[in-house]
C-alpha cells in the first residue's frame, strides 16, 4: 500500500502496560498535532468495556502529561473503540472487522509479548484483515535468529514486507537520529573516524532503576536481548556504517546491515552477564534464575574501516545512574612531544556523545595549562543540545507507521543478522555474577577491555 495514509489504528495489548506507560500518551501527541484523526481501535482480552479503555487512557495521559489539554484528550477519547476477546478466538478477529466497518488500510499495532504474535496475524489474516493494511511489531524479534525468521516466515505469509514496520523505540529518539546527521553532515570526521585514528568505541546504556514490574518479561529476554542486540547495536550501526550511497531509505537500511553484517560472531569469552542482588526476589522471577540484568560485550567488526577497533558495549539495570552515552577515544599522536605526556591522567582525544538524559556532544582535547611549563589538561569543547519540544519517540514512529514511512524501522535482514552476532552466547556463557545495587555492575567486565582502556563512567554531572 506504499504511503496511503492508513485510516484506522487497531491496538493489540490495549489494556497493557506499554500502552499504559507509552502509547496513550503517544497518541495524545498525535491528536494535539493534528496527525491522528482516525478511528482508534484497542484489542485485548481483560474483560473490559470501552469505559475501561477511555478510563486507563485518560489516568495514561494525566500521568505522562499533567498539564493535559481536555480538549484534546476529549478527542482522543472520542477516536477510541474497543474489542474484547482471545486472540485465538475467531470470534474476536470477526469483532475487529465490524468495529472497522468501513476502513481498508487499518494499521494493526502489536504492543503484545511475542508469544501471540503468530496468533494475531493469523486471525488477522483469516478475516482478510491483512488486505491492505499494515503491521506493526514491538521488539524483541524472536528470541534467537531461529525464531527471528520464523516470525519474518508467519508474517509474510500475511503481509508483504513493504506493509511490516518493525518499532525500535530507540530510532525514533533525537539523539540517535543526530548520530546520522551528525555523522555525515559533517566533513571533519570522516578522514579521521577509521582504525588508524580511533582506538576504541564504548557504548554505556546504564539504568538506576530495577525491571519495574516486568519480572516475567525480563526472565525470557535478559539485557542481551532487551537492550544490547538492538538498542545498542542499532547505535553502533550508526557510528560505524559507511556514507548512504543515496538519500533514501533503503541506503540506510542497507549500510547498517553490512555493519551487522560484518560484526564478528560474540564468543563466551566476549561477554560478561552479571545480575543485581534482589532480582529474584521479583515477582515472576525464578529463584534460581540465571538472567542477566547487566551484561558487557566486546564486540569487533571485520570491516576496511573498522579492523581491530574493540566496540566495548555495556547495559544493565540498578547501576550507578541513568546515562547514556558513547565515548569514541582517539590514537595519542605519534610523538611524546610534552612531558605530560606519559602522565596516568594524559587523556587522549576523544568524541563524547551523550544520548540520556541529556544531550550533549563533546570533543575532548589537550589545552595547554597557562605557564612555564609544556603541560596541559584535558578540556571540552562542548555542544548540548535542549530539546524541550521534543516529540516522544512512539509519537514519531507511530505517526510515520501511519504515513507508511520505514526510514525508521527495522528490516528483517538487519534483525537476522544482528541476531547471528549475538547466537552464539545466547546459551554459551559463564553464570550471571550477582552485582550491588548502584554499583557498575560486576567487576570481572573489566577483563573484556584490552589494554589499558578502561570502562568509561558516564559524565554524571549536568552538562
Ligand atoms: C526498552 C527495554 O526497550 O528500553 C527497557 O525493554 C529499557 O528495559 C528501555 O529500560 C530503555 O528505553 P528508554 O527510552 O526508556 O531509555
Amino acid at each position: 500500500m506504499g504511503t496511503q495514509q492508513s485510516d484506522a489504528l487497531v491496538f493489540f495489548g490495549a489494556t497493557g502496560d506499554l500502552a499504559k506507560k507509552q502509547i496513550f500518551p503517544a497518541l495524545y501527541g498525535m491528536v494535539a498535532d493534528g496527525e491522528l484523526d482516525i478511528p482508534v481501535i484497542g484489542v485485548a482480552f481483560s474483560q473490559w468495556s470501552l469505559a475501561d479503555l477511555k478510563k486507563r487512557a485518560t489516568e495514561s495521559v494525566k500521568a505522562a502529561r499533567p498539564d493535559a489539554d481536555a480538549a484534546v484528550l476529549k478527542r482522543l477519547l472520542s477516536l477510541l473503540g474497543y474489542v474484547d476477546g482471545d486472540y485465538a478466538d475467531p470470534a474476536t478477529f470477526d469483532a475487529l472487522k465490524a468495529a472497522l466497518g468501513d476502513a481498508a488500510h487499518p494499521t494493526h499495532y502489536l504492543a503484545i509479548p511475542p508469544s501471540l504474535f503468530e496468533t494475531v496475524v493469523k486471525g488477522l489474516k483469516s478475516v482478510g484483515l491483512n488486505k491492505g493494511a499494515r503491521v506493526v511489531v514491538e521488539k524483541p524479534f524472536g528470541r534467537d535468529l531461529k525464531s527471528a525468521q520464523e516470525l519474518h516466515r508467519v508474517i509474510s505469509r500475511a503481509f508483504p514486507e513493504d506493509a511490516v514496520f518493525r518499532i525500535d523505540h530507540y530510532l525514533g529518539k533525537e539523539e540517535i537520529m543526530n548520530l546520522l546527521y551528525f555523522r555525515f553532515a559533517n566533513s571533519f570526521l570522516e578522514p579521521v573516524w577509521n582504525r588508524n585514528y580511533i582506538e576504541s568505541v564504548q557504548v554505556t546504556a546504564a539504568e538506576d532503576f530495577g525491571v519495574q514490574g516486568r519480572g516475567a518479561f525480563y526472565e525470557s529476554a535478559g539485557a542481551l536481548r532487551d537492550v544490547i542486540e538492538n538498542h545498542l547495536f542499532q547505535i553502533v550501526a550508526l557510528l560505524a556504517m559507511e556514507a548512504p550511497g543515496y538519500q533514501g531509505y533503503g541506503a540506510v537500511q542497507q549500510s547498517k546491515t553490512t555493519v551487522f553484517r560484518a560484526m564478528r560472531p560474540l564468543a563466551r569469552e566476549d561477554i560478561v552477564r552479571g545480575q543485581f542482588e534482589g532480582y529474584r526476589d521479583e515477582e515472576g522471577v525464578a529463584a534460581d534464575s540465571d538472567v542477566e540484568t547487566f551484561a558487557a560485550v566486546r564486540l569487533f567488526i571485520d570491516s576496511w574501516r573498522w579492523a581491530g577497533v574493540p566496540f566495548y558495549l555495556r547495559a544493565g539495570k540498578h547501576l550507578e545512574a541513568t546515562a547514556h552515552e558513547v565515548l569514541v577515544t582517539f590514537k595519542r599522536p605519534p610523538q611524546a612531544l610534552f612531558d605530560d605526556a606519559v602522565s596516568p591522567h594524559h587523556t587522549p582525544n576523544y568524541l563524547r556523545i551523550r544520548l540520556q538524559p541529556n544531550s550533549v556532544i563533546a570533543l575532548g582535547a589537550r589545552v595547554k595549562t597557562p605557564g612555564e611549563e609544556f603541560v596541559g589538561e584535558n578540556r571540552e569543547l562542548v555542544v548540548a543540545t535542549e530539546h524541550p519540544e521534543e516529540r516522544a519517540p512512539y509519537e514519531r514512529l507511530l505517526s510515520d507507521a501511519l504515513e507508511g514511512d520505514r526510514a525508521l524501522y527495522s528490516t528483517a535482514e538487519s534483525v537476522e543478522a544482528a541476531w547471528a552476532v549475538v547466537e552464539p552466547v545466547l546459551t554459551d556463557h559463564e553464570a550471571a555474577i550477582p552485582y550491588a545495587q548502584g554499583t557498575w555492575g560486576p567487576e570481572e567486565a573489566n577483563a573484556l577491555i584490552v589494554g589499558d582502556d578502561s570502562w568509561h563512567v558516564p559524565t554524571l554531572k549536568e552538562d
